[in-house]
């Protein structure tokens, strides 16, 4: 399907124009009669769900493609703007979207890293091959196949301060032997002057201790992590992480988890984990889960690559299509949690979902070369914003998330190559969604008409609106996605227990469900805010098709 194809080319039930709803209407209260509503949310804020943790809305940075290297990384001496060698303007916008944790070095490429060879003089560091050598394009630069070593352990924990995150290390469990694990540690934690591998640190312009406190102890060690079975891995696990030194924070372990609904490599983990003693749970603070929504073959495949869609060029079924992928998640999240509980009755583990987001096929890279570099559109953006809404709405299961991958990559946030940069669709997303970092998660019942479409040939339905809600002091956040490609949603809003003073509604939509920003138009989708003039214990407000959307409720 070629690119800029209409929603109002794929009317089917005789749906409101799209064009009359293109940026988050609403209707006043008065004009909107309740037989007119076609959906209703009611916000329960005597129902809360618990802490929203700020970390759901955590990043992922590897050594891959144009991650780090253009990405994140310019160089002191670039003619980009940089602080200390990071991109200036990464750190702005980070800072605007509160970004709490980032992940780094990887991904795979953590599995086959040293983290010496990324500290010490920087002109002194070894150059080595990158994991994603072999991956890696024909056009792609030298520094995608050949790892500089340039950006290592301290630039990554300053790219952290300057951006107010905490950091997530991944170690390599695949390749280093656990001495190494518990010498990283070392390194970022010892206290000043403590230890030789303190003094290095200093020497390299940090005296005081980094004091990292999430550590993954490997990564997708059933795949490139090492290819264990879960019992094998189990047993790693417990070598890596029997003797760590502890200064300052207390470590907060994450655990290589299962890809998507692998339930085998849950229960195959924690029954080996457990044979040593129910103690050994003291030493997990979470199980790592990994889900992207790759397949849009509608059923035709499973295989990898063939199974993949194009990131630009796509019709609504291919919407529906990775809408439909993505909503796993819940059920997935979901479903590791009952099998956790079969061996933590507490839930004292939490789910650290830190690989998530949409993977199409090569073919839409804002700079030629960048391996995995993929274009987000308006289709991400619901995407990103309905898995957002999954973890708000367990928020006592899902301790951390983190979106794959920060800039030039996957679902980013973010494309710059030198001096180019935008913000995409996803980023405005997080920007929308850091409202609830830090809320009370409240229950939503949401009901409102499926959207029902013909999946070749066969008729196929999808869930009409989906969101959550949060109270922050005396503010409720709520965020809706309305999925439907061409038909708005009339909606009542009801607070149930409490009153609105002011309302405001920001809406991310756009009349071509193929929009996106490029370097040449960093501008073509942005969100629109606007007041709304109602008050009272309901209001009521157009979502738009294809729309993402948060109202700000000021109670009063
Ligand atoms: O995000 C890209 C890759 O996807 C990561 O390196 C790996 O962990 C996953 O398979």
């Amino acid at each position: 399907m070629n690119r800029g194809i209409r929603r109002r080319e794929f009317l089917r039930h005789g749906a409101l124009a799209a064009g009359a709803m293109a940026c988050g209407a609403y209707l006043p209260h008065a004009a909107l009669g309740t037989s007119s509503a076609d959906s209703r949310i009611d916000v329960l804020l005597d129902e809360p769900l618990g802490t929203i943790s700020p970390n759901l809305y955590g990043h992922f940075t590897e050594h891959l493609g144009g991650v780090i290297y253009d990405g994140l990384w310019v160089g002191e001496n670039s003619p980009v703007a940089n602080l200390q060698g990071i991109r200036k303007r990464l750190v702005e916008e980070m800072r605007k979207i509160k970004a709490p944790v980032v992940r780094y070095p990887g991904g795979c490429f953590a599995d086959s890293y040293d983290w010496r060879d990324g500290v010490g003089p920087a002109d002194k560091r070894p150059r080595r091959t990158n994991f994603w050598n072999d991956a890696d394009t024909k056009t792609a630069p030298e520094n995608h196949k050949y790892e500089s070593n340039r950006f290592g352990t301290n630039e990554f924990m300053r790219f952290c301060r300057l951006i107010g995150a905490e950091p997530y290390l991944a170690a390599n469990l695949r390749s280093l032997p656990a001495e190494e694990f518990y010498l990283w540690v070392e390194y970022c934690n010892s206290p000043a002057g403590s230890t030789a591998l303190a003094e290095m640190r200093a020497a390299a312009g940090s005296p005081e201790p980094f004091n990292v406190r999430f550590w993954g102890v490997g990564n997708e060690s059933w795949g490139c992590g090492g290819n264990f079975t879960p019992q094998e891995y189990a047993v790693e696990f417990r070598r890596f992480t029997t003797w760590l030194p502890h200064y300052g924070p207390d470590l907060s372990l994450v655990a290589s988890g299962p890809y998507s609904e692998e339930s085998s490599w849950t229960r195959g983990f924690f029954e080996e984990l457990l044979r040593k003693g129910a103690d050994q749970l003291r030493s997990v603070y979470g199980l790592s889960l990994h889900h992207y929504a790759w397949n849009l073959s509608r059923g035709r495949t499973t295989d990898w690559d063939k199974g993949k869609g194009s990131a630009l060029e796509f019709d609504p079924v291919d919407w529906y299509e990775l809408l439909r992928e993505g909503q796993r998640v819940e059920d997935i999240v979901e479903g590791h949690w009952r099998t956790m509980g079969e061996f933590d009755e507490q839930h004292r583990v939490k789910l650290i979902v830190d690989e998530w987001g949409p993977w199409y096929r090569p073919g839409s890279e804002a700079t030629p070369g960048n391996l995995l570099e993929q274009i987000p559109t308006l289709r991400d953006a619901v995407y990103s914003a309905m898995t957002l809404d999954v973890f708000n709405r367990h928020p006592e299961k899902v301790a951390m998330a983190n979106c794959a991958q920060l800039i030039n990559c996957l679902n980013s946030l973010y494309l710059a190559h030198e001096e180019k940069f935008c913000v995409t669709p996803v980023g405005h997303v997080f920007a929308m969604y850091a409202a609830h970092q830090g809320g009370q998660g409240l229950r939503t019942v949401i009901s409102a008409p499926a959207v029902r479409y013909d999946r070749d040939g066969k008729p196929a339905t999808f869930w009409g609106l989906q969101g959550s809600a949060s109270l922050r002091g005396k503010e409720v956040a709520l965020t809706v996605v309305n999925p439907h490609v061409s038909e708005a949603r009339e909606t009542r809003i009801a607070l149930r227990g409490g009153r609105v003073s002011s309302a405001s509604l920001t809406t991310l939509t756009s009349t071509d469900i193929q929009a996106h920003n490029t370097f040449a138009e960093p501008a073509a989708l942005e969100p629109q805010t606007k007041k709304l003039d109602m008050s009272g214990e309901e209001l009521a407000v157009v979502l738009p098709a294809a729309s993402v959307n948060k109202l700000v409720l000021a109670l009063g």
